[in-house]
């Protein structure tokens, strides 16, 4: 607090100069010393009630002000609407109470701009003990402030673009563990479908065999008539406790259950290869249907929860395609119009064939896509989905594999209504006509 004093003590002094010593000499040495001050920092005088009595050329210039406008007019006008009240309450306090005020104050410019400054206020205390001026001495640090709220709004950008960078990563072992999956299902397919070639091929067999067998026995029983007493009663004890009729209608549904059961997992297997195949990512011929096929099986126990399903299946040329990566579009396209159910509804699966183009239709009656989303749903991150349940990157690779075809996707949707996507590919490859 002594500064404080000293400082009060100090003005009083140079307002009241009382040495006889070379007064002339000291004043020049003060306007001197006032001048080299005025040049560098900004200054005003305030009266006190806070109303400007002095405002130097500085703060003119930091202000947008000039000094005619400034004169007589109170400290409030340059009032920012910043700082709360407690904050002038607090300097109001320490100035009237003879003490010096240090602080960062923000002031509203004439042109509505902010002007940032480190403040001192001096309290000029007169000979009652109460200050009946204020000199404000400042240093403007807008451009401080400005750097600060650029290096803090570059810094939240950073921010942004680690956690996205964390989330391609995961993203990223995500889809290596699907790689590796799709390695694993497909080993585990082509080692199933050994095993059960086998066993429908032996089912088959056991069938004509059995079919075989009951034709003896007819033939037996159809000799039944001419056999002797002993040979009937040896037969009855045989045949005691068992229904023969019943066994003939019964090993031949045992044997269709289980080849259709092989056939199921026959089906499986093929599924888990078409789509999982790890090996076709290069160029073939294919049918879209049979992609589309292992992909709804595949997707089956998601759609069947959230929707009917509708197949409006076209006739369709072979196309020239990355059928696996196509598969992952179609799935994408279809787990989304699963998500967006938010009540019973249908999803239809269309295609069709228009000359050198095909093309295959993903419709919903889920509840759209809000005007305002459309643009952004293609972006990779972008979803309105929680945590778990979207990542914001199936619609950006499906963009991304179909472009890479040549093709594009088109949508079209009625919020609360639903959505179409329709993708559309040529059916040959400008630059792989080789191919084939
Ligand atoms: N069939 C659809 N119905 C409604 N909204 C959809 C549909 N398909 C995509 N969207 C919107 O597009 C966003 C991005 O989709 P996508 O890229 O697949 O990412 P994710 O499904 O992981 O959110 C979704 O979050 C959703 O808001
Ligand atoms: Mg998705």
């Amino acid at each position: 607090m002594s500064d404080n004093n000293l400082a009060s003590v100090e003005t009083e002094r140079r307002a009241t100069p009382t040495e006889k010593s070379a007064p002339t000499q000291l004043t020049a040495e003060l306007a001197m010393q006032m001048f080299a001050l005025d040049q560098h920092v900004i200054m005003t005088i305030a009266d006190a009630e806070g109303v400007i009595l002095y405002a130097n050329e500085r703060f003119c210039e930091a202000t947008g002000y000039t000094s005619q406008e400034l004169i007589g007019e109170n400290h409030r006008i340059l009032n920012s609407g910043i700082h709360p009240p407690e904050f002038f309450a607090d300097l109001w306090n320490t100035v009237k109470a003879g003490k010096v005020w240090h602080g960062t104050l923000c002031n509203r410019r004439k042109d509505g701009g902010h002007q940032w400054s480190e403040s001192t206020i001096v309290p000029v205390v007169g000979s009652d003990g109460k200050p009946y001026q204020y000199v404000a001495v400042r240093t403007d640090i807008t451009r401080l402030k400005e750097t600060e709220a650029a290096l803090r709004a570059s810094n939240a950008k950073l921010h942004e673009l680690n956690r996205r960078l964390g989330e391609a990563q995961n993203q990223l072992l995500q889809s290596e563990k699907l790689a590796s999956l799709g390695q694993l299902a497909a080993g585990v397919a082509h080692e199933i479908n050994n095993p059960v070639g086998y066993i429908n091929s032996n089912l088959g067999t056991l069938d004509n065999y059995l079919k075989d067998l009951f034709r003896v026995l007819e033939a037996y029983q159809a000799a039944e008539a001419g056999m002797d007493a002993e040979t009937l009663k040896a037969l009855a004890k045989a045949k005691a406790g068992m229904d023969i009729e019943f066994l003939r209608e019964d090993m031949g549904d045992l044997c269709r259950e289980s080849r259709e059961g092989v056939t199921r997992v026959t089906q499986i297997v093929q599924d888990l290869k078409n789509f999982s195949r790890v090996d076709d990512v290069e160029w073939q011929w294919a049918d879209l249907h049979d992609g589309l096929e292992s992909t709804l099986n595949i997707a089956n126990n998601e759609l069947k929860h959230a929707a009917e399903l509708v197949k409006d299946f076209g006739p369709l040329p072979e196309i020239q395609c990355r059928m696996t990566r196509l598969n992952q579009v179609f799935l994408n396209l279809l787990i989304n119009a699963a998500q967006a159910m938010d009540k019973p509804g249908t999803i239809t699966v269309r295609t069709g064939v228009e000359p050198e183009w095909v093309w295959v239709e993903v419709e919903d009656t889920g509840r759209g896509i809000p005007v305002d989303d459309i643009g952004n749903i293609f972006d990779p991150f972008f979803t309105t989905k929680t945590v778990g349940q979207g990542t914001g990157l199936g619609l950006s690779l499906s963009h991304g594999i179909v472009a890479d075809h040549g093709g594009r996707i088109e949508v079209d949707s009625k919020p609360g209504k639903g959505t179409r996507f329709r993708v559309w590919l040529p059916v040959a490859q400008q630059e792989l006509q080789s191919i084939g």
